[in-house]
């Protein structure tokens, strides 16, 4: 059966109850923006009941390359940002990477004393998203064809900026466009991963401070803010991928020859649960670690285990290399174990030391939102800095656990 047009109020409010009792829409505003807000109207081509389910991205832009370079976003992934902005009626936001639909929710809910500016750096999604914003009545949406690395001065201050494109930094445009009690809302990229990081401003200081942080991911900056992370090739299968500023570096063969070997298992007694923090943890508590990715080939033969689907950490030590998986253990809260598996002549010692960290996370941190996320713009003063921390163009980002 095709779903009609009338059908969609109904697919609306199915798609709010659904993001309701996964606990990602918590505020009335963003319910009933989500609720009033005909999602279709941005999504030309797509389906009904596709546009109206809840991790579905739309319209995506393809590259020659192959790659994905514009999507209308997942609703979840949406949801969450407008609760990480805590938008509110009368602010002026600014929206960084367009699609149409998710300004007219922030336009929904700033409602008409407020005001949206969106931007986005491709003419094709530009038009796209006028003609959205038009058909489902959000004309007063400024739309704006621009580079967003040097912001949409025009239209500053904002109170909020949503960053809806991965981003590798956060250029000096982006603060000064922010009113000082403002809050920007963004996919940062660093490690190897993404976290969708909600910063505001430090009293009294430069730095901005993360209000909280959440998994998710976006197809990265284009433009002038573009980030060019390294990808090492173990075998035509199997790589680790690095942050554009690492200088860590590799015996390759010595992996590859190792990857060859039998792995030794060991697991941790802990639960395997919210391994988006413990990956944060890994990456940022202790020795630098590459991400280990795989393609689909290497899993289905066996040469790395599954988990590696996504990206893992990997703890690196010359000729031999660990990284974490999980076994089924109904022992554990989660009904999951976290484990490691190791390749190499170093197998056993490697492997006891991610253990070590893995359970050292498992005993202090084992919550949500326990790392401290700073950032640190230029000049930055970071000799008081304690724990980890990057430096990127624009300053420095720092994680700390104590
Ligand atoms: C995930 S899409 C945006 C989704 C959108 N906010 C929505 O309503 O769902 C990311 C967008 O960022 C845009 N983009 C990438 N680099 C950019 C840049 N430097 N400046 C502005 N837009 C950029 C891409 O063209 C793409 O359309």
């Amino acid at each position: 059966m095709t779903l009609q047009v009338d059908d969609a109020a109904a697919l609306r409010q199915a798609m709010v109850a659904t993001l309701r009792e996964e606990g990602l829409i918590t505020t009335e505003d963003v319910a009933t923006a989500m609720n009033t807000v005909p999602r279709h109207d941005s999504a030309p081509g797509e389906p009904l009941d596709r546009v109206y389910q809840t991790n579905t991205t739309l319209v995506p832009k393809i590259d020659a390359q192959g790659r994905q370079t514009s999507v209308v976003s997942a609703s979840h992934i949406q949801a969450i940002q407008l609760e990480q902005a805590d938008v509110q009626p009368g602010m002026n936001l600014l929206e960084i990477g367009s699609g149409g639909y998710n300004a007219a929710l922030i336009a929904e809910i700033v409602g008409r004393t407020g005001s949206v500016t969106t931007v986005d750096i491709d003419a094709d999604v530009i038009a796209r998203a006028r003609a959205g914003l038009q058909r489902a009545g959000y004309e007063q949406v400024y739309v704006v064809h621009a580079d967003a690395e040097h912001g949409v001065p025009d239209h500053a201050p904002y109170d909020r900026i949503i960053v809806t494109v991965g981003a590798w930094d956060i250029p000096p445009a982006w603060l000064d466009q922010l009113t000082p009690d403002g809050r920007i809302v963004v996919p940062l990229r660093f490690a190897g991963i993404t976290r969708l990081i909600a910063l505001d401003h430090t009293p009294d200081t430069p730095m901005l401070t993360a209000s909280n942080y959440r998994l998710g991911s976006f197809v990265p900056m284009q433009g002038d803010g573009a980030a060019h992370e390294q990808l090492i090739a173990v075998t035509p299968d199997v790589g680790l991928r690095l942050d554009q500023n690492s200088e860590l570096t590799f015996n390759v063969p010595a992996l590859r020859k190792a990857l060859n070997t039998k792995a030794v298992e060991g697991w941790s007694g802990t639960p395997f649960d919210m391994p988006d923090e413990l990956e944060l943890y890994l990456l940022t508590a202790g020795p630098e670690m590459p991400m280990l990715h795989a393609a689909q080939a290497a899993i289905e033969q066996g040469v790395v285990n599954r988990t590696v689907r996504t990206g893992t950490p990997a703890l690196v030590r010359g000729d031999t290399f660990a990284y974490r998986i999980k076994r089924e253990n109904p022992e554990t809260i989660s009904g999951f174990e976290t484990g490691v598996i190791a390749h190499g002549p170093q197998a056993e010692q490697v492997g006891a030391e991610l253990l070590n960290m893995i359970r050292a996370w498992a005993g202090r941190y084992y919550r949500r939102g326990a790392a401290r996320i700073t950032y640190h713009p230029n000049p930055a003063d970071t000799s008081g800095l304690i724990g980890w921390h990057t430096t990127k163009r624009h300053g420095d980002l720092a994680i700390d656990w104590s």
